[in-house]
């Protein structure tokens, strides 16, 4: 499934191109929430996702590329994201933010940078519902692909045959595939989606690929 990121979009109007891939057949958006602490940029809050929310029934998934990522669940889940992703590297407690995201009664997501092993994550498996990771360092989109963060998803793929894999970053319908048969199955979309074309053929382009 793919997981358009509204990160590329002109921020002034994000409604236009989300009710676009809606209508394309999208049933889930992807926030990319920077704090510019853990990555150098500030993005959206929890006010976007909310007005996004309003816009029909899909998921909205935050990926939340903070520091303190739990002082952020509660508002993200008031704001009616079902999906929050954090990042390994921003606290020594994954396993308890994870439980307590699934206790929230939303689905839990451990991110991994690029230079983050997968090892790492290893153990907090059974309290997660996916594993996001970065094929790009996190902060910016339009950046290219990390082809060696594929063993990382082969190894992951490995250990958790049935766990949802989402990639991001880089992703366009070359990478896609390249991702896919190293056992991705979820793929973020950014900047692709902006380059020609509309938005929604785009959308249905590496949905197509999907099968
Ligand atoms: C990067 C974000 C990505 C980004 C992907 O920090 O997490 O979701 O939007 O953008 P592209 O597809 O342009 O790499
Ligand atoms: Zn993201």
């Amino acid at each position: 499934m793919i997981a358009p990121s509204v990160l590329s979009f002109d921020h002034s109007d994000l409604k236009s191109p989300v009710v676009e891939l809606l209508s394309a057949g999208a049933q889930l958006i992807h926030l990319d929430v920077m704090d510019g602490q853990f990555v150098p940029p500030i993005t959206i809050g929890a006010g976007v996702a909310k007005g996004l929310r309003s816009l029909g029934d899909f998921t909205l998934e935050a990926h939340l590329m903070t520091l303190t990522p739990e002082a952020h669940f509660e508002t993200f889940a008031e704001a009616g994201c079902q999906r929050i992703i954090f990042h390994v590297e921003a606290t020594n407690h994954a396993y308890r933010l994870a439980q307590s995201i699934r206790s929230m009664g939303l689905q839990a997501g451990i991110a991994l940078n690029p230079g983050t092993t997968a090892e790492v994550i290893e153990s907090i498996l059974d309290v997660v519902d996916e594993v996001l990771v970065m094929t790009v360092n996190p902060g910016w989109g339009g950046q290219e692909f990390i082809h060696s963060t594929m063993a990382k998803v082969a190894w992951i793929r490995e250990r958790a045959p049935d766990i949802l894999i989402e990639v991001d970053g880089g992703i366009d319908s070359e990478t896609l595939l390249i991702a896919r048969q190293h056992g991705a199955n979820r793929f973020v979309v950014g900047s692709y989606l902006t380059k020609g074309g509309s938005i929604g053929d785009a959308y249905r382009r590496l949905q197509a690929l999907c099968g």
